[in-house]
């Protein structure tokens, strides 16, 4: 009795754990995703914005360059971005597409 009072419990527990769908930011796939996760809290205290909606007009972003400044940071006299070696190509991808489209889409809204 005790043991399948045992087993049952764990069994419930396996079952629980199978329904928790977070993902693990190795998991993070989608740009939006990604941003929310890696870049969205610093651009909100550091950076040009949550969404870079302070990001100037006359410089327009170019996902390559994106995905450069993620891979080996970005610098400038006063303010410093980090390189986040931990993101895949196909993740930096990802990431850099969404933040053009972000300039794109606050740009046609001014
Ligand atoms: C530790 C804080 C920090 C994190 C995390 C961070 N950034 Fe930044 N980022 C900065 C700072 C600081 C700047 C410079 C802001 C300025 O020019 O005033 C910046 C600038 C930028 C710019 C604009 C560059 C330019 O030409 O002015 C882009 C694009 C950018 N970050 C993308 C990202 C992306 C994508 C991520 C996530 C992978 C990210 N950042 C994560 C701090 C951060």
């Amino acid at each position: 009795m005790y043991y399948s009072r045992a087993l049952i419990t764990l069994l419930l527990s396996l079952m629980l754990l199978g329904c928790n769908d977070e993902k693990t930011p190795a998991e993070l796939s989608s740009g939006e995703e990604l941003y929310n996760y890696y870049c969205k809290d610093c651009h909100a205290t550091k950076g040009p914005g949550p969404y870079m909606e302070h990001y100037s007009r006359d410089k327009a972003m170019k996902p390559y360059k994106v995905i450069l400044m993620i891979k080996y940071g970005y610098n400038q006299e006063k303010h410093s971005m980090p390189t986040f070696d931990q993101l895949s190509e196909q993740q930096a991808d990802a990431i850099a597409r969404y933040v053009v489209g972000l300039q794109v889409t606050q740009l046609l809204n001014k």
